[in-house]
């Protein structure tokens, strides 16, 4: 059975590309194959100075992932910090990449000058052999992301076939899945750049958990350009593209085609405002209820972590036993 993987952190709130661009896709495989989910409180590390805040955030972005239809009956939603394995075998994912594929990764590059004059941790530096490691100990041969990961999966492969290399067949070589629709959604605000919960104004980034009027506010804010004509050109029309592969992707729909029949920007916004805000209300409904019982998502994320475990400690065995530790 084809096995999946992918994580998110939990680094504030989660946000309209988050979904359209990943989780989306991991309800859908849920049912035809074994899947993992990782919420990677680790990774949050990176950038965490406050105490409690990991926290907080993990258990919220849990009620976020079961109200988006993951089913803990067959999905496997687990917190990294919870399964030691992925600490462990990132380590050695460290000895396998070397300090120049590091220092090529685009996204090490905008987030150090993005924290200028803030502390830049190692771990910001080494964050894709953790990422790493969190793909390789479950044998994923897929992995559901957004664009912007492409690179992350593409370095992940790249130590996987090293380590191979060394030490002989142990680990499995992973693909990224990159949606159709939805891939890289734009800022409304700043549609030239991806939407994030770090780089937004607020007003460009719509969270996940935005009540309807505000994600409409939104909508009905975002940039365009000062022509009329709605079309689809990422390299002339960013933000009216931007608002096409919205529409898209919660239509299911090309931007082309949801293109078609609109002769005025008002409208094509208040349509795809309205567009998110139906696809989003149901999962709403959903955390508000998961999220005032955090006894049952505890006990959920225990079931994960002990189903992971299972997995990944295997895997961070074979690891050893290919490298030849000795035994304990
Ligand atoms: P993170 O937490 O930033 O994002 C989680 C997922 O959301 C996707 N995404 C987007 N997709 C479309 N448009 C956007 N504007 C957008 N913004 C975010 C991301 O591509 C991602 O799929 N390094 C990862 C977390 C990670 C991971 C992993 C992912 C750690 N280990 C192992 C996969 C497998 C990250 O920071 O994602």
């Amino acid at each position: 059975m084809t096995r999946v993987l992918s994580c998110v952190q939990p680094t504030g709130d989660v946000h309209l590309g988050n979904y359209l661009g990943a989780f989306r896709n991991w309800v859908s495989g849920q049912h035809e194959k074994d899947v993992f989910h990782g919420i990677v409180d680790l990774h949050a590390l990176t950038v965490t100075e406050v105490p409690g805040v990991v926290g907080a955030t993990t258990i919220d972005l849990a009620a976020i992932l079961f109200a988006i239809g993951l089913d803990p009956d067959v999905a496997t939603v687990f917190v990294q910090s919870h399964v030691p394995e992925h600490s462990q075998l990132s380590w050695v994912m460290e000895c396998t990449v070397s300090y120049g594929e590091l220092s090529r990764m685009t996204q090490f590059k905008d987030k150090t000058a993005k924290r200028e004059n803030k502390f830049i941790s190692a771990g910001l530096f080494t964050y894709p052999a953790l990422q790493a490691a969190d793909i390789l100990l479950y044998d994923a041969n897929e992995v559901p992301v957004g664009d912007d990961q492409r690179q992350h999966v593409e370095i992940t492969r790249d130590i996987a076939i090293r380590f191979n290399h060394r030490f002989g067949e142990t680990l499995v070589v992973p693909e990224a899945v990159i949606p159709a629709a939805g891939a890289r959604v734009m800022d409304l605000q700043n549609p030239t750049s991806k939407m994030s919960k770090s780089d937004s104004t607020g007003a460009g980034c719509v969270m996940m958990l935005d009540d309807p009027a505000a994600i409409m506010k939104k909508f009905k804010r975002a940039v365009t350009d000062s022509e009329s004509e709605v079309r689809y050109d990422v390299e002339a029309k960013p933000g009216v593209s931007g608002l096409l592969d919205i529409l898209a992707a919660a239509t299911g729909q090309s931007p082309q085609e949801a293109a078609e029949g609109y002769t005025q920007y008002g409208s094509l916004k208040v349509d795809t405002g309205e567009a998110v805000v139906a696809m989003l209300e149901p999962i709403q409904t959903r955390y508000r209820e998961l999220i005032d019982d955090k006894a049952e998502l505890a006990r959920l994320l225990a079931v994960g972590a002990e189903r992971a475990r299972t997995v990944a400690s295997v895997t961070l065995q074979r690891a050893y036993d290919a490298i030849g530790l000795l035994p304990a």
